[in-house]
């Protein structure tokens, strides 16, 4: 907790506040209405905005009650006095933070819809607040804003891809379109946040942190009902570009050399093989980074996530050259009615280190 975590922003690098109660470089002087005014309206103790990589749009809508409990278990988290990298530029732009919150930040509070049940309710809020899962999954517009009329519909964000690497992920599309959790039921996205592996994919990338660092240590009930929530949401049909049959044949004997061992002549996958790639979300990403990362650096399993019995995907980097990764990639982008649009051997070196 006491920060430093960069954050790659396509305004610079931000690095994350030291929230230990350390009362010099930590936030040991803050009440629980300091707190409470970060969390709700993006405001600094001293009144000046915060930069938006602190997720406020999403925590504006966790309760007052929910607040002060934080506040009071980072009391009790041992101070460390330890101040992270100046985000010295961003800071003098903080004139700029206050006028965009005026055009893209509405605080206010989860409201519930008495139309829905308790449990989808509990899931929307645990969501859309301190899951500030729309963040990463929703698309943002020319000024990083998220771009509500397309919630949750995949967004594109940079991080790192590989030791020492920062590069581009694509957060899938959420939603219950074909060409995203369409083909999951509820049972396999709860069991997919709990443990980090469900009959339809595994964690790697990104996913690892939410899912080890916190997604984990939910309950069973506030998991269900998230997934609840998450299958819930609606979907636009797929009306992109699509791969061509040609690109779609060029990639046939790679995948068949390469990864159909594990994942099928049907891309169905299997128990003893690995996830299926017909109507996975991260194969059809409207942009294929995820994809691309997956197969050149292999998926990086954390410490305490089984896959059960499926077999290890190895990393193909030195294995395939850009225009075979291409090629397969344009292989299950097409293939088994999957959904998406072609992917470039420029697409793949930008992947690499
Ligand atoms: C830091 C960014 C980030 C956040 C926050 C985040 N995700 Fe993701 N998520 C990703 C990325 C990137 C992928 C695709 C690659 C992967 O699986 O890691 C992904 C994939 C997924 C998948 C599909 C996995 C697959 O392999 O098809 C599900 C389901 C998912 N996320 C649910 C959630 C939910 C629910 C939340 C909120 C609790 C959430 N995510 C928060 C970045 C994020
Ligand atoms: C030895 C078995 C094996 C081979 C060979 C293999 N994979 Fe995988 N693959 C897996 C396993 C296991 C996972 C789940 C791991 C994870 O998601 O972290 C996986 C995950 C994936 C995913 C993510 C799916 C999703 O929705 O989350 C994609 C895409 C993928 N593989 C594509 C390929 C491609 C393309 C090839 C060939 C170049 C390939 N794999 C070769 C075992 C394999």
């Amino acid at each position: 907790m006491a920060g430093g975590v960069a954050f790659e922003t396509p305004f610079g690098v931000v690095y994350s506040t030291n929230i230990t109660s350390d009362r010099e470089t930590g936030i040991g002087q803050w009440s629980a209405a300091d707190l409470r005014r970060a969390m709700h309206e993006g405001l600094d103790r001293d009144g000046s905005s915060l930069i938006p990589a602190f997720p406020y749009t999403s925590f504006t809508k966790v309760s007052d009650a929910d607040v002060a409990d934080i506040y009071a278990y980072l009391r009790t988290i041992p101070a460390v006095r330890y101040s992270p990298p100046d985000n010295g530029l961003l800071l003098r732009m903080r004139w700029g933070v206050s006028l965009w919150k005026k055009l893209y930040f509405t605080p206010g509070r989860y409201v519930p819809d008495r139309a829905k049940s308790q449990e989808w309710n509990r899931g929307a809020y645990l969501v859309e607040g301190l899951g500030h899962c729309s963040a990463c999954h929703t698309p943002r517009n020319w000024f990083m804003a998220e771009r509500q009329e397309a919630a949750y519909q995949g967004g594109v964000f940079n991080d790192q891809i590989a030791a020492g690497k920062v590069g581009k992920w694509f957060a899938v599309n959420l939603t219950s379109a074909r060409h995203g959790l369409g083909s999951w039921s509820v049972a396999d996205i709860e069991k997919y946040l709990r443990t980090g592996a469900s009959a339809r994919a595994g964690t790697f990338g990104p996913m690892n942190e939410v899912i080890v660092g916190s997604l984990k240590l939910l309950t069973r009930e506030d998991l269900q009902a998230m997934a609840v929530y998450v299958k819930s949401l609606p979907g636009p049909a797929y009306a992109g570009e699509r791969v061509s049959s040609e690109q779609v044949a060029a990639g046939a004997s790679a995948y068949k050399e390469r990864c159909q061992k594990c994942h099928g002549e049907s891309g169905r996958g299997g128990f003893f093989m690995g996830p299926p790639l017909a109507g996975s979300a991260v194969t059809q990403g409207e942009d294929p980074a995820s994809l691309i990362n997956i197969i050149v650096h292999g998926p990086s399993t954390p410490k305490g996530v089984s896959f059960g019995s499926w077999e290890s995907m190895p990393a193909y980097a030195d294995v395939l050259d850009d225009s075979e990764i291409a090629a397969v990639c344009n292989f299950v982008r097409g293939s088994w009615a999957n959904e998406a649009g072609p992917v470039s051997p420029a697409d793949v070196r930008a992947a690499r280190k």
